[in-house]
């Protein structure tokens, strides 16, 4: 074999491995090898950016300073008690005079997503 056939075989092999990887992933995309907290705090992630990016993380003002209308939620699960957590649950659920509430916005399931999201911040 020449070093040409060489290099073509193994690019067919390489790609042909690679079609055998991407392939299944992407026909059937509920049984990727990630494990299932990670696909929740994935799908979590999307519904904090679609829901509640907007006031609870920076806008681009001048001199970049961080300037949100909300807190900044990082860490707002980190060691909390019960007592805290259902506190932090009921806003969300509730919303506040300044933060609307996501009770009929999301499925029971798509909460604890963002829950799981949230206690990755
Ligand atoms: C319209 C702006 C707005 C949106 C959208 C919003 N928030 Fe808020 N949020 C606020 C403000 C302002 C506060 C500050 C406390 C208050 O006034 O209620 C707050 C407070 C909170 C708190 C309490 C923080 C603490 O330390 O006690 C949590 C938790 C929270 N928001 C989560 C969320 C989540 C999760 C979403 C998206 C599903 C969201 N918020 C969407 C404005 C918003």
């Amino acid at each position: 074999m020449t070093r040409s056939t060489w290099r073509k075989t193994a690019a067919v092999a390489i790609a042909m491995a690679a079609a055998a990887v991407i392939v299944p992933r992407d026909a059937s995309p509920q049984t990727t090898a990630a494990p299932a907290s990670v696909d929740r705090t994935r799908r979590g992630e999307a519904r904090f950016y679609q829901h509640c990016s907007l006031c609870h993380m920076g806008r681009i003002v001048k001199d970049d300073v961080y300037d949100p209308m909300g807190p900044r939620l990082s860490g707002v699960f980190k060691n909390v008690t019960p007592e805290r957590e259902k506190v932090v649950r009921t806003q969300i659920q509730q919303g506040s005079p300044r933060m609307p509430g996501f009770q009929y916005t999301f499925t029971p399931a798509e909460f604890e997503d963002l829950i799981a999201f949230m206690k990755t911040l």
